[in-house]
């Protein structure tokens, strides 16, 4: 007896759409203007006619992407509005499919510029996960991240990460095709766009570590690119800095750590409360200052006296590593200890107020001790790199001088496995008490800055996120009058 045929099943495909982000709802302005609102905080996005606010309201439950792409005038208004809120975060995207209208994945943007996008694939194609992707709980989600990725993707079909564990190594489309239960190439092109799956061609082996990405990628440890990422403002859309987060539940730690119960050996009889030394003195007098006196600001000679004093190669030599073993690396000596004599750290300049020097942003040039141009910065990046460290320090006006403090991170993760990025901080940490007890001691003033955008300097240099950026921030200028330490 003929085995009865297997009835072909049709394909469902499932729908995109996108929706408010689930914090914010939309409102009609007094004015007739639109805004995105939450309590009393509110987005104005603009004016539209009756129709198109109309058509927004979709935006509530999900307004298909297909709708979006229409020639129509109403579409093209909506469009501009969607990527409005695009703009501000207020986004994302649901792809459900049409069958059951529930949710298969929820992809939440996590940098401005986000736009789900298909990176198209075909049968021939194999693909497998990047090996920064990963899939934990948040709350009563599971989510699925990258470091590389503009997007999280929260995962609502527990099939998909059936999918996801199979990708662990490359997969033909083919033969995914066959063989998943609940095939979604819509799904796996969003991913590939996000890098969060990449392609793997004949020649390329089997998608491990030296297969994804350039060199500067290869190198780096996926903890230290997620820490990085995830530590830093520009490519996450996670609450940031002093939240006080879980105040009402977990009381604040002491200031000063309770003693132990051990004998205890009084060291004040050897100490005096005046300090001993110059050098004691400086570290006494040394102390954070956030607003700058734009009437006198620091000048060129000063500015090339404190990177001279604190940042400049001061020889070079070769050695092997560690000195001794190891192959043959090049090395400098400068004013700062740093870990394995590295020195991966760069200084970029953003310059509102020196006199002698003209606004814009620079490179330190260490070898050479020179201050090198970089024309191509846009003025709206600076000014907005400016704005948020003048924010960070609650100060009434600007730095007079921005130092960003950027790691060129294959320099020491060519060497260091693990702890690569852990060492970069530390570094960052001697270069900036170098940079305070140097501005103390001539008389200028600097506060260290505990945030910074990565994205935002990415495209002020043009330099990828993960081959050379920032990890550290120092205000420096002349201070506007002595500030009460704290
Ligand atoms: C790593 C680090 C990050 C910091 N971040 C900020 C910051 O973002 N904004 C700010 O106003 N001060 C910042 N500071 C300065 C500290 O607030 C300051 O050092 C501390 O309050 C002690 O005061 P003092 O430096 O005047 O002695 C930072 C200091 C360090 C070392």
């Amino acid at each position: 007896m003929r085995a009865p045929r297997k009835k072909p099943t049709k394909t469902i495909v499932p729908v995109l759409a996108v929706r408010l982000n689930g914090f914010f709802s939309l409102q009609i302005q007094a004015d007739g203007g639109i805004a995105a609102a939450v309590d009393d905080y509110s987005v104005n996005l603009g004016y539209y006619s009756a129709v198109a606010m109309d058509r927004a309201q979709d935006l509530t439950t999900g307004l298909q992407l297909a709708f979006l792409a229409g020639k129509s005038t109403v579409a093209r208004e909506v469009d501009v509005l969607v990527r409005r809120l695009a703009r501000h975060g207020l986004l994302e995207y649901r792809l459900f499919s049409p069958r059951g209208a529930q949710d298969l994945v929820v992809i939440e943007p996590q940098i401005p510029e986000y736009w789900p996008q298909r990176a198209r694939l075909g049968n021939a194609d194999t693909v497998v996960l990047s090996r920064f992707a990963y899939l934990r709980r948040r709350g009563n989600d599971m989510v699925l991240e990258s470091p590389r990725a503009g997007a999280l993707f929260r995962i609502c079909d527990p099939a998909i990460a059936a999918t996801l564990a199979e990708l662990s190594r490359p997969q033909k489309i083919s033969g995914l095709r066959r063989h998943t239960g609940r095939f979604n190439l819509e799904l796996l092109e969003l991913l590939l766009d996000s890098q969060i799956l990449f392609k793997l061609d004949a020649k390329m082996g089997d998608g491990l570590r030296v297969n994804e990405g350039d060199g500067n990628l290869v190198l780096w440890d996926f903890h230290d690119l997620v820490f990085h990422t995830r530590s830093t403002e520009g490519r996450q859309a996670n609450p940031l800095g002093g939240a006080f987060a879980y105040a009402d539940v977990v009381s604040p730690l002491p200031a000063v750590r309770p003693s132990w119960s051990g004998k205890k050996i009084d060291l004040e009889t050897f100490s005096t409360r005046e300090p001993t030394s110059a050098f004691a003195k400086l570290l006494h007098e040394r102390h954070s200052t956030r607003d700058f006196d734009d009437e006198h600001p620091i000048t060129l000679a000063e500015l090339a006296r404190f990177l001279d004093m604190t940042a400049r190669v001061l020889s070079q030599w070769t050695s092997g590593g560690d000195f001794g073993a190891g192959p043959e690396l090049a090395y400098s000596t400068r004013p700062y200890p740093a870990a394995g004599s590295a020195y991966e750290l760069e200084l970029y300049l953003t310059v509102a107020n020196c006199e002698g020097l003209a606004q814009g942003l620079y490179h330190y040039d260490a070898g050479g001790h020179a201050l090198v141009a970089i024309g191509d910065a846009s003025a709206q990046h600076l000014q907005a790199l400016s704005a948020a460290a003048q924010f960070a320090m609650d100060a009434a006006g600007p730095a007079q001088v921005l130092i960003t403090i950027a790691a060129r991170f294959g320099r020491i993760s060519w060497k260091y496995s693990a702890i690569a990025y852990s060492l970069i901080l530390k570094d960052v940490g001697t270069l900036i008490q170098t940079f305070y007890l140097a501005a103390t001691d001539m008389g200028l003033g600097g506060c260290a800055i505990g945030s910074i955008n990565i994205d935002l300097f990415a495209k002020m240099t043009g330099i990828e996120f993960h081959v050379e950026g920032p990890v550290g921030q120092f205000a420096l200028g002349r201070g506007r009058k002595a500030e009460a330490p704290g």
